[in-house]
């Protein structure tokens, strides 16, 4: 996760001649040279596509901006249920296809050499950027509509859910050969909650997304940060793997899902900032924990955070090159 980011110079370099992060997602030709970044750099196996889960949002005209520092704001975020009826589904090869001719233009210039990961955010996710304007520490404005107008916070989910179907398909028909839904924000809920307001959304997307594309199954992956208690439940949506994080541990979280789906994780990205012999002991760790056998895509448990030295990533992927399952 962030494999393109703030920590790598050239993706600095390449943010100061665009102007700033949105200006980057949305030039096609920025975003592709982006993605490809940590693949000209570092022996990965996949790239995932440079772009972020509030596209969404910002096609439906709230008004998005990247404050440096503060992370995302929105000018019109979505308080009431005339807010949320005033919203649509946004056409994704109108009001998106800057992401869309993103994708094919990373397929492009990847010439397979590695698969293209496409992403979006949840419906749950997205919706606490809308509906509390930016990123939150406590989530009081989603939760107050949760309790108080569940309703149309459903109404507000359903639209989304609808929106990231129709982009999720529209990134397989450019290219992306796999998908994964982030949903950083679900461990926020109560696992009743988690259940009504964030998992059935994504259930909804996953059995909707096209399942064959260029000959191959299309995997989708869902990450559900501080979701571990959950995985059983996840698994049984019917994704192909789960992203985990460093809070709950592999062993367990096979133990969980059986060999139903793969598992996808889960360095604590502080690890990367300790000495390199610290972050390999770190990385062998994560490796050992989930043991023998196959299904194990090795990542961190979030994001590749801005102070890390590459240096440490590069000792990190050759740590997991180099180790061998059984
Ligand atoms: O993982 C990847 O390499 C693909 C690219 C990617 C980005 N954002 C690039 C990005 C992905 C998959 C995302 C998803 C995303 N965006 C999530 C879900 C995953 C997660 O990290 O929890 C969320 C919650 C967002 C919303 C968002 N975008 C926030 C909260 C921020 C600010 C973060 C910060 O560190 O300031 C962003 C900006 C963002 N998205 C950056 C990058 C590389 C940093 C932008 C910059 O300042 O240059």
């Amino acid at each position: 996760m962030r494999q393109a980011g703030r920590y790598l110079p050239e993706y600095r370099a390449t943010r100061a001649r665009a102007g700033g992060f949105l200006e980057m997602c949305t030039n096609p030709d920025i975003a592709c040279e982006i993605t490809l970044q940590p693949i000209e750099r570092f022996p990965l196996d996949a790239a995932i596509l440079f772009s972020d889960i509030l596209t969404i949002p910002h096609a439906m005209g709230l008004g998005l901006h990247f404050e440096s520092g503060e992370g995302p704001r929105f000018a019109h975020p979505v308080r009431t249920s005339a807010d949320v009826a005033r919203l649509g589904v946004p056409d994704p090869a109108i009001d998106l296809k800057y992401v869309i001719d993103a994708v094919a233009r990373v397929r492009r210039d990847l010439r397979g050499r590695v698969p293209l990961i496409g992403f979006a955010g949840s419906p749950w996710t997205v919706a606490t950027y809308m509906v509390e304007g930016g990123g939150s520490k406590n989530f009081a404005a989603i939760k107050r509509m949760l309790y108080g107008a569940p309703r149309d916070l459903h109404r507000l989910l359903e639209l989304l859910a609808r929106a990231t179907i129709a982009y999720l398909n529209a990134q397989i028909a450019a290219g992306a050969q796999a998908v994964m839904l982030f949903d950083t924000w679900g461990g926020a809920l109560t696992p009743a909650q988690y259940r009504e307001f964030s998992l059935r959304y994504m259930a909804q997307i996953v059995a909707a997304l096209t399942r064959h594309a260029e000959g191959r199954v299309v995997p989708r992956i869902v990450f559900t940060k501080g979701g571990g208690a959950w995985l059983a439940e996840i698994a049984a949506i019917g994704c192909d793997a789960a992203g985990v994080d460093w809070t709950t541990d592999l062993a367990a979280a096979r133990a969980a899902v059986g060999d139903r789906i793969a598992l996808q994780g889960n360095l604590d990205p502080a690890a990367l900032r300790a000495p390199p012999q610290v972050s390999r002991a770190a990385a062998r760790q994560v490796l050992a924990d989930f043991g023998s056998g196959p299904g194990h895509v090795f990542n961190l448990g979030h994001g590749v955070t801005p102070d890390v030295d590459p240096e440490n990533v590069a000792v990190l992927v050759d740590t997991v090159r180099g180790h061998r399952v059984g």
